[in-house]
């Protein structure tokens, strides 16, 4: 009985693969090149979802669906700690304590539609440096790479695609003289720079990205260091954005208060919203569920919190996790809500006007049912599971070949 069960199961599993080249969101794969572009394979078993799914790695490029708004009418998704990426070591070539929030590169985020980059930076070894540290100084054992690599990628990144806006936002620690200034200069990222002048300072709307672009001023940068708007035109981040409190103190389902350096979240002189939605220690294996689900709660949360908006910046840990849609989902939510007064910019018609949506797409497989897995087994490792996927496809190799 339990090996016909088996040779079903397998049989099964052959024809999916031998059926779909391309799998389809929540549809079951083996490997990330079974899942159609802009997702990945992955399981969430901190939501007791064993089954490796197709899950998203991209929201849908606002800016894309409807052209012209300002930029204060769209959102977009941004990475904690950017830099902080996991496997990569110090280069100073000293073992790296640091926790890690990522997954991959700055440029693969960037592919993959991210638009907010949340970077540390530190004076360090004489220079500027990326670093995950305590106290306002960095550490061999907590510093990451120079800030030159990563902001060269993001020019690259410029360079490379003409009508794509990013956001930097520094937790900014550099005392030296004018070492921000220096270090975007060394990148080449001046040329692309947003001036401090343009950004409206009593509430009212940004320029629109089709202004930004045609200007080439598609690097917006803030800095939570106050004092150097006056001394190198570098936006202090408060001015312009109000934000909710980070770590734990803003995962309370149902409240959504500001972080102490913001203005409450209601402000409306401030044009900008951002929402962190992540733990005090990132957490690689309950990340899946913190961005799904109760991410688009709190993204709701606070929309009531700031006066009825939605948030133009998303920030998340591990923004690839999720048990389906993710992060990317609630960007689109938002950009739903933003750009065409729609659920999700699924909904938009390209150029429609505001409240005309369309019938979702009816190619999104249902998701599957959570499992009444015991929560603690979501601490395990999930080597168990990835083996039988593995001997499972494997066979389903031979099974093909024969
Ligand atoms: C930190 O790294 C630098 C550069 O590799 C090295 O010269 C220095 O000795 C290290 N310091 C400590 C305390 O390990
Ligand atoms: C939307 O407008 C842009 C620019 O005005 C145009 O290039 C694009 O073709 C339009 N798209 C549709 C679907 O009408
Ligand atoms: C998980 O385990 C706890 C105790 O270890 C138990 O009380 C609970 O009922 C279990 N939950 C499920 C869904 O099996």
């Amino acid at each position: 009985m339990e090996r016909i069960n088996f040779t079903s199961t397998l049989f099964i599993l052959a024809f999916l693969f031998r059926s779909c080249s391309a799998l389809k969101e929540g549809q079951t794969c083996v490997a990330d090149r079974n899942c159609d572009s802009g997702l990945h394979c992955e399981t969430c078993l901190a939501n007791g979802n064993v089954r490796p799914r197709c899950t998203r790695i991209q929201p849908l490029n606002p800016s894309a669906k409807v052209k012209g708004l300002p930029f204060n009418r769209y959102s977009w998704l941004t990475t904690h700690n950017a830099f902080s990426r996991l496997g990569e070591s110090s280069a100073t070539g000293s073992v790296n304590l640091a926790p890690r929030n990522q997954q991959d590169s700055i440029t693969s985020q960037l592919n993959n539609g991210v638009r907010g980059l949340m970077l540390d930076m530190y004076d360090f070894n004489n220079d500027i440096w990326l670093c995950h540290s305590f106290g306002g100084k960095c550490y061999n054992y907590t510093s990451f790479q120079p800030a030159i690599n990563v902001l060269k990628e993001i020019q690259v990144f410029l360079e490379a695609n003409p009508t794509e806006i990013v956001t930097i936002i520094i937790e900014d620690y550099v005392t030296s003289p004018k070492g921000l200034t220096k270090v975007f200069d060394a990148a080449g990222l001046r040329k692309f720079w947003f001036p401090v002048s343009r950004m409206p300072k009593n509430g009212q709307d940004w320029p629109t990205v089709d202004d930004m672009v045609h200007q080439n001023q598609r690097l917006v940068v803030f800095t939570s260091k106050s004092s150097k708007e006056a001394s190198e035109g570098i936006a202090y981040e408060w001015k312009y954005l109000v934000e909710n409190q980070y770590g734990d103190g803003g995962m309370i389902a149902g409240s959504c208060p500001n972080r102490a350096e913001s203005s409450p979240m209601n402000t409306m002189t401030r044009s900008l919203v951002l929402v962190n939605y992540f733990p005090d220690n990132p957490d690689l294996t309950q990340a899946c569920k913190y961005n799904s689900a109760p991410l688009v709660s709190m993204v709701n949360t606070c929309y009531e919190a700031s006066g009825k908006r939605w948030p133009n910046f998303i920030a998340v840990d591990f923004y690839k996790r999720s048990d389906g849609g993710g992060s990317q989902e609630a960007v689109d939510i938002a950009n739903g809500h933003l750009l065409c007064g729609c659920g999700n910019i699924a909904y938009c018609k390209a150029n429609g006007t505001f409240g005309t949506c369309e019938q979702p797409q009816a190619d999104i497989a249902p998701a599957p049912k959570a499992t009444s897995m015991n929560s603690s087994f979501a601490y395990l490792d999930s080597q168990p599971v990835r083996l039988w996927w593995l001997f499972g496809s494997v066979l389903v190799g031979i099974l093909l070949s024969l």
